[in-house]
């Protein structure tokens, strides 16, 4: 994976948050614990974990919990510098259909999300456009 200095640099920083999200996931049901760290513009980190319920469709994915906790606590949409997803169970992870629809909505289109499992080599890094090309909006 060949990124900018400065995109490792992010990358670094967000990895251990990530991380550290995963370990407090809510996930009795699916045993499938995620992380997610949200880069601020003022250099904040905001993480997020799955959230699940015995009500399974309930369930909250931590890229919408980060995001969603962002925007509580007043960060703008569209102001994100960068997302790192990151999830143990799997070689590599991939954001649901549900949260690359929010997430397009609250980050820009350029925006680069970091993909990690356990087999950090095979991490993936995105934008939002890619994630979903041709996104509803109005
Ligand atoms: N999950 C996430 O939190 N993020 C993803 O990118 C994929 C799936 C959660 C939802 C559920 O709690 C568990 O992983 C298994 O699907």
């Amino acid at each position: 994976m060949s990124r900018t200095a400065n995109a490792q640099a992010v990358y670094e920083r967000l990895l251990p948050e990530a991380i550290a999200a995963s370990q407090a996931a809510w996930c009795p049901h699916s045993d499938f614990p995620v992380g997610a760290a949200l880069l601020t513009a003022d250099d904040q980190i905001i993480r997020g974990c799955n959230v699940e319920n015995v009500s399974y469709g309930l369930t909250n994915c931590a890229e919408r919990s980060a995001l969603f906790s962002a925007i509580a606590q007043g960060h703008a949409a569209g102001s994100f510098k960068a997302m790192l997803v990151y999830a143990p169970k799997v070689p590599l992870i991939s954001p649901c259909g549900a949260c690359r629809q929010v997430m397009q909505e609250l980050m820009r289109a350029d925006c680069p999300v970091y993909c990690v499992g356990h087999q950090a080599s095979a991490s993936r890094d995105w934008t939002i456009e890619q994630l979903l090309p041709g996104a509803f909006r109005f």
